[in-house]
């Protein structure tokens, strides 16, 4: 997996981490972004065989949300023993959701179902904790980006008026 590293650092966008997560490495059946909206973490890029109904989780509930209170990843061997899961998929036996921090603060998080039991292990966990902090970087300049243009939009419509 740490060789998709380089491919994943150069990704220009969160669809196209996601699309190499997905279709790069056999065990992530179902992979997703959520980002944090207020108290909510807001499903973002995705990519798998079906689209899920938990497109907003408050944080707080589910594996997704205590993995966004808590700010540490979590891992699910068994997703059917656990009190918190909330089920997207039938064919879904285990989960890990790996939180994007920016200036200690979530503000998102990638969350990754498997049709395979117990899927997730060490490697999983540190491979995603990098792929997490390329993500982080990538939504600081898309943050700037989105700065920058709203600044010169504002600057056109003072002209203007
Ligand atoms: N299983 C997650 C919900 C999201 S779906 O897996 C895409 C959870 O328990 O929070």
């Amino acid at each position: 997996m740490n060789e998709l590293l380089p491919e994943i650092e150069a990704a220009q966008d969160l669809q196209a981490v996601v699309d190499l997560l997905h279709d790069r490495v056999a065990h992530y059946s179902w992979v997703g972004v959520y980002l944090v909206e207020g108290d909510d973490l807001v499903l973002g890029p995705w990519n798998g065989p079906e689209a899920t109904e938990h497109v907003r989780i408050p944080v707080g509930q589910g594996v997704c949300g205590a993995a966004a209170a808590s700010g540490k990843t979590e891992v699910v061997d068994d997703v059917n023993a656990d009190p918190r899961y909330l089920a997207c998929f039938a064919s879904t036996r285990s989960e890990i959701v790996v939180p994007i921090s920016r200036e200690g603060r979530v503000v998102g998080e990638i969350d990754i179902d498997s049709d395979q039991p117990a899927a997730f292990g060490d490697a999983d966990r540190e491979f995603l904790e990098r792929v997490a902090e390329s993500i982080a970087q990538l939504s600081v300049s898309s943050t700037e980006l989105n700065r920058e243009r709203r600044r010169r939009l504002g600057r056109r419509r003072e002209r203007a008026s």
